[in-house]
């Protein structure tokens, strides 16, 4: 029996497989209900007893050296075995990180705010919850005018007591951004008011309850409206290219006067005439006109001493011109597919 543990231990202790159907074939043999550490420990009761001691001792032996080996075997064989079945190629490029892309609506505010940067206007934001003074009293708003309608503006229930002009509105226009600036600075001033602003409108692909604003405005001595031609004709080329061509047409805005708007040669035809143009061969782009004095004298500025321009621009409208979009809504239902083309403009 001596001799049988002995060889056993030897074959323990020389065995080597990394396939876990060998490994477990050698569990079986040794250490299984009818395997040959059990076949030992059935023999030993026929052992004589002066040598019970010894041979028990080199059977528990025999017994935790099959077990280490199994042990031993299982963990350091199964996961070189995993690795070498995956055949891991470490010379193969890495997956590459999907990045996002930036909204068009985003690409062409920046493109925008770069443009009049260059110029030296500076920026400045106002709130999107305004109130009536600021939205359309200071700008010179009849006591009458539509856009005072609850058609036109998301008004917000107001504190009891509080004046026709402390009424709370979302802000229809950036113009309103207009007044915190000549209220809070002395001119020269040279400024654009990016933001969003709200009408109670219908969605349909034209027109939207929420869309975005630039505003500018130039106040200093002797501003006039040849200013404000130069300045929109190197808006309009540095947006639209170098060939564009602008027209003014006479408009009206309570907080200008005169007023105009801007249309823009058809940047798609090229101002041959096309269904984006209706073959006018212009697309209207922006209002704008000199400030009304009556506004100036609102906000505290003298209007003997400074003139000035403003000008109002939809983003949405100048983005569907540039990228030939003729759907608005889709600037808010974020469509991968949709979105994944202005990869490309980051
Ligand atoms: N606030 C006008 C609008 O929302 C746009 C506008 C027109 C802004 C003329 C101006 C301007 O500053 O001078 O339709």
């Amino acid at each position: 029996m001596k001799d049988k543990i002995k060889s056993f231990v030897e074959e323990i202790s020389s065995f080597k497989s990394d396939d876990s159907g060998k490994i477990e074939a050698f569990r079986i043999k040794f250490l299984g209900k009818k395997g040959a550490v059990a076949d030992l420990f059935n023999d030993f009761k026929s052992v004589a007893k002066e040598d019970r001691k010894e041979i028990g001792i080199a059977l528990n032996d025999l017994k935790n050296k099959a077990k280490e080996k199994i042990e031993n075997l299982k963990s350091s064989s199964l996961p070189d075995k995993k690795a070498s079945d995956k055949k891991e190629d470490f010379t193969m490029p890495g997956y590459p990180n999907e990045l996002g892309s930036r909204h068009p609506l985003s690409i062409v505010r920046k493109q925008i705010i770069d443009i009049f940067s260059r110029m030296g206007f500076t920026l400045s934001y106002g709130p999107e919850i305004e109130d009536d003074w600021h939205n359309f009293s200071a700008l010179n708003f009849p006591e009458e005018h539509p856009a005072r309608d609850m058609q036109d503006t998301f008004f917000i229930e107001n504190k009891p007591g509080a004046t026709p002009e402390e009424q709370i509105a979302l802000r229809t226009h950036t113009s309103s951004v207009q007044v915190r600036v000549m209220e809070n600075s002395e001119p020269p001033l040279r400024t654009i008011s990016p933001g969003r602003v709200f009408r109670n409108e219908a969605i349909s692909a034209r027109a939207h309850c929420i869309f975005h604003q630039v505003e500018g405005l130039y106040i200093n001595k002797d501003v006039s409206f040849a200013d404000l031609k130069q300045t929109l004709l190197h808006f309009s080329r540095e947006m639209f290219g170098a060939d564009t061509k602008i027209r003014f047409r006479p408009s009206y805005f309570p907080f200008t006067e005169p007023s105009a708007e801007m249309d823009i040669s058809c940047n798609i035809c090229g101002g041959k005439g096309c269904n984006i143009c209706k073959y006018s061969g212009w697309v209207e782009i922006l209002g704008c006109g000199m400030i009304d004095p009556n506004v100036l004298g609102n906000n505290n500025i003298d209007s003997k001493k400074y003139t000035g321009f403003a000008f109002g621009m939809g983003i949405e409208r100048i983005t569907m011109l540039k990228y030939q979009i003729d759907d608005l809504r889709l600037f808010f239902e974020n469509d991968a597919r949709f979105l994944d083309q202005f990869k490309a403009a980051r």
